[in-house]
């Protein structure tokens, strides 16, 4: 580890996925341009209901193309009318013409893009920068790696999106580095000393970690439930010995959490993304199963929204203390940062994935 890395760096962010907007925020035909940590973003949804994710910047003279016309197979700059495909290929100039003229310099041969005539060869058209979008629990989700090529979303084990109902809550903004608030859910210390209302009914937490691929680390908590008095034994005959608590995080920019009894586990996501000042914009979104019921579907609803303020009441606890210290944290390296075990790896793991400088 050194100052370099990616956890708690202000100018530093780790590519992930990040979220953009509710997808209600963006109907058909319409488009909108984002800004995560200085990556813009140009997103728009097509007549089938696709969301796609390019550069605002026409590649020509700099047009932005939120002032373009979406046409069904691309974008059309308004500036002399280039269009690009969805997947941002140069697709014919404002009068059709495929290789658009360049005025590179005829006197020079070397890696020159042009032929004689000043057009461009087939193999150096111009190209609009494309991202990786797609849409999950209810929000518009962007890698900002563009060249990420994967479509595919981390989800929770046992179940897929399609299978889920996702709310989102309120997001929140906080005075610090994201990979700060994210680490917060499975740094042992601060869980145990803030957390406190939670670990003096459920014991204090201990992890175990597996680290599932390069992108993907999971905190199991092994710790035995307490089991003092009336209450530690109501309490340990509905969670079982151990308090079900398990953090996956997925790209250093979110984290998967299950938390509750483990035979109706309650699922929420924590998604932070950076802004380019280093500090954190965070959204908390609550995901229950879906249930067919068939004519008692009804009650499954009922259900699924008890589940989901009853996991926002577990989680509350400590939140308004956490939101002060992350406020006002001013962290710095210190010999004696990341003394716990599980904290640390969350940090190696943090460290090691690819990222990118945020821009001012
Ligand atoms: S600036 Fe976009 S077509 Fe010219
Ligand atoms: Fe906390």
């Amino acid at each position: 580890m050194n100052q370099n890395s990616n956890f708690a760096n202000s100018s530093i962010a780790a590519h992930g996925w990040y979220w953009a907007l509710a997808s209600s925020e963006l109907a058909t035909r319409d488009k909108k341009e984002v800004d995560i940590a200085g990556i813009k973003v140009l997103l728009y949804r097509t007549d089938s209901g696709r969301v796609v994710g390019v550069t605002p910047r026409c590649p020509h003279m700099g047009a932005n193309l939120g002032s373009g016309t979406m046409e069904s197979d691309g974008i059309r700059c308004g500036f002399h009318g280039w269009k690009f495909a969805h997947s941002g290929e140069f697709m014919g100039t404002g009068s059709g013409d495929l290789h658009p003229k360049s005025n590179c310099d005829l006197a020079s041969t070397k890696n020159r893009p042009c032929d004689h005539d000043g057009l461009l060869k087939q193999d150096s058209k111009p190209r609009l920068r494309s991202f990786c979008v797609v849409e999950r629990y209810g929000m518009i989700w962007i890698h900002t790696d563009h060249t990420h090529r994967e479509q595919s979303f981390p989800s929770f084990e046992g179940f897929l999106e399609a299978d889920s109902i996702g709310v989102p809550g309120k997001p929140t903004t906080r005075n610090c580095h994201p990979t700060l608030v994210l680490g917060g859910g499975v740094d042992e210390e601060h869980f145990n000393f803030v957390h406190q209302k939670t670990t003096r009914l459920t014991g204090q937490l201990r992890f175990e970690v597996k680290r599932l691929s390069k992108s993907s680390i999971a905190f199991k908590n092994v710790a035995p439930m307490r089991v003092t008095g009336l209450k530690g034994r109501i309490l340990s005959a509905l969670y079982g010995k151990v308090l079900h608590y398990k953090v996956t995080y997925h790209y250093a920019s979110t984290a998967f959490a299950e938390l509750g009894f483990p035979w109706m586990p309650l699922y929420c996501i924590f998604a932070y993304r950076p802004t380019s000042s280093g500090t954190t914009e965070g959204l908390n979104i609550y995901v229950t199963r879906k249930r067919n019921w068939g004519v008692f579907t009804f009650v499954a609803k009922v259900l699924a929204k008890l589940e989901m303020a009853f996991a926002h009441s577990i989680l509350a606890p400590g939140g308004r203390e956490d939101a002060i210290i992350q406020d006002r944290l001013q962290f710095e390296w210190s010999p004696w940062a990341f003394g716990n075990p599980s904290f640390s790896t969350f940090v190696d793991y943090v460290n090691e994935q690819p990222s990118f400088k945020l821009k001012n």
